[in-house]
């Protein structure tokens, strides 16, 4: 036990350098440079995801005179109603106040799908609640979790049109409702609404399938009104619950309509998107689009058995027993050069190490490219409107 204390302070010593470091109730702030050069290095990567003092490089290049700003993601929450459980809605609540305690304060919230999670029009009013407690400006979309119990009525009524767009400082933000368009499975099997949710709420749903897409209407809606008049070398980013590639289509870790997302928005050379759903740290380029994955406030997902990008630095096991380690929320910035920077704000344990093989996704098979599911299905979901 000796011997252990003493490695652990040596690990300790090497790791966090001369950095102010979190206390263990604060957690861990790892951030994710969005550059290849620098996930691709390994000593560049370990620096990358190695300790950060609490006034990290991003607080430095935006209170230089440096221009940029901040805002805050939280996502997947899951709310139950609060008789029926408290631990989900402490963590929905400690990230909020997180947020509202940034400084310099975040130009806005946005919230990235799944505050409910049985689309319970009680569990979307109390996210509601939670989130308004800060006072910043908010935008929404919406998870599979919130839609399927009243094929989002109330989350509308809430929060309004499911997809949007807006532009702050010089950046296109987007928000695409990745959700909404599943098949109808239901009518057919005669389902109740309750039924209905059950299955969307099964991450692999035999049932509902691979039900996640952004739909023809909506990237006729993309290309013709939300990137109007963008300038192809401006910073956009965009907001999705879903990723908008293909990782993993037995648990939508994928838009069944990938590819024609990506023709969209091939042209534009700084584009970003980020997204939810998968509850893990995930980071993907494909051609100049980069995507990053944010962490639930609720639970972590494990690695999906295949599909994890190989950009990805897997986000280490956590511990069963404390619902606040391995999940958190994220503060981002879009710096002086026009470029999206990530820093997860992941809750652990005092945790010292990371390895790919305790992440479970260090198996190089995991990132071998061959035909998967979405391609064998690709006839059958190119046929959904
Ligand atoms: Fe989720
Ligand atoms: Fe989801």
């Amino acid at each position: 036990m000796a011997d252990k204390d003493e490695e652990v302070r040596e690990m300790r010593k090497v790791l966090e350098g001369s950095g102010e470091r979190p206390s263990g109730g604060l957690g861990i702030t790892r951030r994710t440079f969005l550059h290849r050069s620098l996930l691709g290095g390994a000593g560049a990567g370990a620096a990358a995801f190695g300790w950060f003092p609490l006034i990290n490089t991003l607080d430095l290049t935006l209170g230089q005179g440096g221009g940029g700003f901040k805002f805050a993601w939280i996502s997947d929450t899951h709310l139950y109603p609060k008789e029926v459980n408290t631990r989900f809605v402490d963590k929905a609540t400690r990230a909020v106040k997180e947020v509202i305690a940034m400084k310099p304060a975040a130009d806005f919230l946005m919230f990235g799908g799944d505050l409910a999670q049985l689309g319970n029009p009680t569990e979307l009013d109390l996210g509601n609640q939670i989130l308004n407690e800060s006072k910043l400006k908010k935008y929404y979309i919406p998870g599979e979790h919130d839609w399927y119990l009243d094929m989002g009525q109330k989350w509308t009524k809430l929060f309004g049109e499911p997809n949007w767009f807006f532009d702050h400082k010089g950046v296109r933000f987007v928000g695409l409702d990745t959700v909404s368009r599943g098949p109808d499975y239901w009518t057919a099997k005669k389902m109740t609404p309750q039924q209905r949710m059950g299955h969307m709420a099964t991450l692999d749903g035999s049932v509902a399938g691979a039900w996640a897409g952004v739909g023809r209407d909506q990237l006729e809606w993309l290309s013709s009104k939300a990137l109007s008049g963008w300038g192809k070398d401006k910073p956009l980013v965009v907001f999705s619950h879903n990723p908008l590639y293909e990782y993993y289509p037995p648990w939508n870790f994928w838009v069944r309509d990938w590819r024609e997302v990506h023709e969209i928005l091939a042209p534009y050379g700084n584009v970003t998107n980020v997204h939810g759903h998968v509850h893990q740290v995930l980071y993907n380029e494909i051609g100049k689009l980069r995507s990053i994955g944010m962490l639930a406030t609720s639970w972590p997902w494990p690695y999906a058995p295949e599909g994890v990008p190989a950009l990805t630095k897997c986000h280490i096991r956590v511990d069963p027993g404390d619902h606040f380690d391995g999940v958190g929320w994220a503060r981002l910035a879009v710096n002086a050069s026009a470029k999206l920077e990530n820093q997860y704000v992941m809750w652990r344990k005092d945790l010292l190490a990371e390895s790919q093989v305790d992440s479970s996704c260090g198996d190089n098979g995991n990132q071998v490219l061959r035909p998967r599911m979405a391609d064998q299905a690709w006839p059958f979901y190119g046929a959904i409107k």
